[in-house]
């Protein structure tokens, strides 16, 4: 028998459609548009935009040779694709703010877990063309709003990176620290000083762990201007009732971060437990080509919050049925009428009253509308509120 593939799974869930309807309202009542780019992209694309140096570069892409000699890549995360887009066609000229959501699958080559897959979806949303610190409180606000809609509880964390002012001197500093250490850190983060120090901060090591304790942090090393937005962002927190931890070992796996980066993460779901992360990325437009324009934005991992969203017990709908053949057409001649305005099914098959009813119940619907030789002759239903 022929099965999915390991670390990849059907959906059969509705709460997936229930997500996307509520991620999709939100972003819309924000003002955002929707985007769909491909999920094929050139490797290049998630090398300069992700990182050469990223795990999820390094270890974790789909790569391949198409027949055309291309080398290209599944996409393992949505940002560097609609920054692709939003480069090519030519928004980046025109000076002024762009918002995106976006909604589909991503795709990782990392060891299968609870809650970790090799293709999973993500809600994303990407803001264009404003630097104000503002705008990283309206998208917190919004990922906000889809949790607590989906009644989902989290524990939101916060960070900032820094900039291109603070963040080059706070690294020497690190590095230094690093190097002092370096016997007693694990491989990766030996590795790591040299081609991406700040990821040490985050890796999961206890050795590595105990040692960069006493590591310095960039929250505390900020420039004055980061060190002002980085207050704004709390105090605009504060002011929307969102309540937040400051995490400064908060880095993240993707490079192209600059100044906030921020995770949700949910302690119902076991090691996995980030269930939407993001940031700015001020650079990124310019460093892929375009002309330099800022970047804000996050992505919720739908599998992690599926089990988290309560299910909709609520009934719904009616159900049509026929205690005899005749009655079928005329069934279904007022169920096409019926749908313009709810959710009608219509049994194809002529049964017993109770089997029709228990059909009904089990299907989860209001009513059951019923016909047999009666009904028909006066042209009438048999009506049971369920
Ligand atoms: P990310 O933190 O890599 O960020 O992914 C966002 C979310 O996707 C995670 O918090 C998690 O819920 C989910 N996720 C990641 N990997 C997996 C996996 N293997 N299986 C299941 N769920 C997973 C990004 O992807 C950035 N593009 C977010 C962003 C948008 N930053 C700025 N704009």
């Amino acid at each position: 028998m022929i099965k999915a593939l390991r670390g990849m799974k059907d959906i059969l869930d509705p709460k997936f459609l229930k997500i996307f309807d509520t991620a999709r309202e939100v972003a819309e009542n924000y003002g955002y548009e929707y985007i769909e780019t491909p999920i094929l992209e050139e490797t290049a694309l998630f090398k300069r935009s992700v990182g050469e140096a990223s795990d999820i570069v390094n270890k974790e892409m789909y790569q391949f040779m198409d027949k055309g000699g291309n080398d290209v890549c599944l996409r393992p995360e949505g940002t560097a694709g609609v920054v692709r887009s939003f480069i090519e066609h030519k928004f980046d000229r025109q000076q002024s703010p762009k918002r995106f959501w976006y909604f589909g699958p991503m795709f990782r080559y990392e060891r299968p877990q609870k809650g970790r897959f090799r293709e999973f979806h993500q809600f994303g949303i990407e803001s264009f063309g404003t630097s104000s610190i503002y705008e990283d409180i309206n998208i917190i606000s919004m990922a906000a709003d889809i949790f607590e809609r989906l009644g989902i509880d989290y524990t939101l964390k916060i960070n900032s990176l820094g900039c291109p002012e603070c963040m080059p001197k706070y690294r020497d500093n690190l590095v230094e620290f690093l190097n002092k250490h370096k016997e007693n850190l694990c491989e990766d983060c030996q590795r790591r000083i040299e081609q991406n120090p700040i990821r040490t901060l985050d890796c999961k090591n206890e050795n590595c762990q105990a040692i960069l304790k006493d590591a310095p942090k960039i929250t505390d090393n900020l420039c004055e201007s980061c060190q002002s937005d980085f207050e704004t962002l709390k105090k605009g927190l504060d002011n929307l009732g969102i309540k937040y931890e400051v995490d400064k070992n908060l880095v993240r796996g993707l490079d192209y971060y600059t100044k906030t980066t921020f995770e949700f993460v949910s302690n119902e779901i076991g090691a996995q437990s980030a269930i939407a992360g993001g940031g700015r990325y001020d650079r990124l437009v310019e460093f892929l080509g375009g002309k330099p324009t800022p970047g804000v934005g996050f992505a919720i991992g739908i599998e992690r919050i599926m089990d988290l969203v309560k299910e909709d017990k609520k009934r719904s709908g009616i159900y049509m049925g026929a205690l005899i053949e005749e009655a079928i057409p005329y069934i279904q001649k007022h169920a096409r009428g019926v749908r313009k305005e709810q959710k009608v099914f219509v049994e194809p098959n002529v049964k017993s009253l109770k089997a029709h009813l228990k059909a009904a119940d089990k299907g989860n619907y209001k009513t059951a509308l019923i016909v047999g030789e009666d009904e028909l002759k006066k042209g009438d239903f048999f009506i049971k509120e369920l």
